[in-house]
């Protein structure tokens, strides 16, 4: 099958999300300009350069009984203080994941809500989540704003000065997947667990360890 974008593609849902799988969940705390906890799990996202390291998420629609101009609160916190930090979510974390996604008011502490601890970064005053096994912490470098249907799509580009790694996830100095068990989002309402891997080799000349 085939269908152009805005014309009917015939199936039950919206294929496209499930076309791009898996996708890492940016699980992100951010501090609003009075103080207040935020953190909410965001799949448009991924790490885009390593050197230096810098990560993308987008922030997309409305939020439920607001303006369709409002930015959502990690959106509105980030261009406030210019930080963020991106937890990594497990499946430990799984619901405690999916329950700080809640539309909550600005107000609202998600780290209170899911039952999480708020712990100190050490290069930004943004929190991160204590139970999970990594966390990057990140400066704004650039919002993008996005082509959108209804209510904002916004690019927002960060760079990652500092990386918090857990002892329990290493294993010989290497982050071992099997111990981390980070969850992904696949389409639909659907998830995967990363819990099996398998090595290759590139081609002559194009092996790095820590490569792409
Ligand atoms: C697994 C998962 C992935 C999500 N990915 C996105 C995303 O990429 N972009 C987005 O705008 N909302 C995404 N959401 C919805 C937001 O988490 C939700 O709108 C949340 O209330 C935003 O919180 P905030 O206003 O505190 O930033 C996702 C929700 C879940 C459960």
């Amino acid at each position: 099958m085939f269908y152009e974008i805005g014309t009917p593609h015939g199936l039950p849902h919206d294929p496209f999300k499930a076309c791009v799988v898996p996708r890492p969940i940016g699980w992100i705390s951010t501090l609003s300009a009075d103080g207040v906890p935020n953190l909410a799990p965001y799949s448009f996202f991924n790490a885009v350069s390593s050197e230096p390291p810098m990560v993308v998420y987008s922030s997309n629609g409305i939020q439920p009984g607001r303006n369709a101009a409002a930015p959502k609160d990690t959106l509105a916190n980030i261009v406030a203080t210019g930080e963020f930090v991106v937890n990594v979510a497990t499946w430990d974390l799984r619901d405690a994941m999916n329950a700080s996604s809640v539309a909550a008011e600005a107000e609202v502490d998600e780290f209170a809500l899911a039952g999480l601890t708020a712990a100190a970064c050490r290069l930004v005053a943004a929190p991160r989540v204590g139970e999970s096994p990594i966390s990057l912490e990140c400066r704004l470098h650039q919002t993008v704003e996005l082509p959108a249907d209804s209510g904002r799509n916004v690019l927002v580009i960060g760079r990652v000065v500092g990386i918090h790694i857990s002892e329990s996830v290493l294993t010989e100095g290497r982050i071992d997947l099997g111990k981390l068990r980070p969850i992904a989002r696949l389409g639909y309402r659907d998830y995967a667990c990363v819990s099996e891997t398998f090595l290759m080799t590139r081609p002559a000349g194009g092996d790095k360890l820590a490569g792409n």
